[in-house]
């Protein structure tokens, strides 16, 4: 176990954001965990779990511990002619987990591939991409309760997935740290149905292989995202926005080129990207702050910016695709604001 008193952040958040922790503890196993959620340091401060940091917007310096995960394994759990299950520590870098399932054949993560983050954030979040979301492939996740040290496994019906959402983020959000995730891989030939109308598939002729399924995947992520080692970032600033079919309707007669995805009878789901992009944001850089010029569901902190100013520049985004569009975009970076609301 690490335990650092007064610790930067900045390499704990994709955005490199300068603020410091009053305490970072990284623990490696579960037994670790239980014993410091049992401590009376941590039974008394704010804790903040955190996997890589590809999803914080911190406004502040944490008053607080920060508790950083480094458990990291690949184990099979059980397996037959069709499916095998894989369980997967928390801290695995998620990239490291879709380049084992590629290598060893094993279906139904490669159009995850390169996705930043760690195992645990993935099912909290529900990380999603080319037709596919994380929660196609969970079987469950496996938690412990901070409150009461608790282990606790939930089945993938009790995570209540949906868009970019889970249980963890809602109900039990600050309730449960996920300790590793057990998933369902297929072992027989079975691609995302979504891969052949995906980009994921163009300029592969014959017969797609799993391995040009990443390949490709990565290829358009490396031409339309920044990378965070580079630009400082956090992926998709804000969750694509789903509309009423009724509101959905009147746009569309205003905007009759606005891309548009079927989520139910009721509901559009639109794209931010777009929207953002038809309000002029495409590229724009005000201080320290701008929007990607690839993909404008990015903001790029180009040096130096403070979480506050990266917040009040996505606020004149939101006001600007809110005035033209009358739609709100809701941020899917998590703010962190001084101490969190875990306890
Ligand atoms: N678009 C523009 N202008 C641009 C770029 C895109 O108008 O400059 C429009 C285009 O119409 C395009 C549409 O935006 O068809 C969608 O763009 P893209 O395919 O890049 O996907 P996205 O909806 O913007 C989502 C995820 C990404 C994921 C991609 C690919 C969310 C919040 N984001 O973005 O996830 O990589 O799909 O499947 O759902 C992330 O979560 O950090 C992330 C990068």
């Amino acid at each position: 176990m690490k335990v650092e008193k007064n610790a930067s952040l900045l390499h704990h958040n994709t955005f490199g954001i300068e603020v410091v922790a009053e305490t970072l503890i990284e623990y490696d196993s579960e037994n670790e965990l239980e014993q410091l959620l049992a401590s009376d340091n941590c039974r008394s401060k704010s804790l903040l779990p955190v996997g890589a940091g590809s999803n914080l917007l911190f406004l502040s310096d944490f008053d607080g511990i920060v508790l950083h995960g480094t458990i990291r394994f690949i184990e099979t759990v059980t397996e037959n002619d069709d499916y095998l299950l894989l369980k997967v520590g928390a801290g695995t870098i998620w990239d490291d987990f879709v380049a084992f399932c590629v290598q060893n054949n094993y279906y139904g993560a490669e159009n995850l591939s390169h996705i930043p983050g760690e195992t645990g954030a993935a099912a909290v979040q529900n990380i999603g991409a080319y037709g596919a979301e994380v929660k196609d492939i969970i079987h469950e996740v496996h938690t412990i309760e901070i409150e009461t040290g608790k282990k606790q496994t939930f089945a993938q019906e009790a995570c209540r997935y949906a868009y970019r959402q889970s249980i963890f983020k809602r109900e039990l959000k600050g309730q449960y740290i996920v300790v590793a995730v057990t998933f369902r891989l297929e072992k027989k030939e079975k691609y995302n149905p979504n891969y052949r109308q995906s980009e994921t598939h163009v300029g592969q002729p014959g017969q797609p292989t799993l391995q040009a399924v990443r390949d490709a995947v990565i290829d358009i992520r490396r031409r339309k995202l920044p990378d965070p080692a580079v630009e400082k970032n956090a992926g998709s600033f804000f969750i694509n926005p789903v509309v009423l079919k009724k509101q959905f309707d009147q746009l569309v007669q205003h905007y009759p080129d606005m891309p548009h995805y079927h989520v139910s009878d009721n509901e559009e789901k639109l794209s931010a990207a777009w929207l953002i992009d038809r309000c002029g944001w495409k590229g724009k850089q005000l201080g320290k702050v701008a929007v990607h010029n690839k993909q404008p569901l990015v903001i790029v902190n180009k040096g130096g910016a403070s979480g506050v100013e990266i917040a009040a520049f996505a606020k004149q985004i939101q006001s600007s695709v809110e005035a033209k569009f009358g739609i709100l975009l809701q941020p899917e970076v998590d703010y962190i604001a001084g101490e969190s609301k875990q306890k």
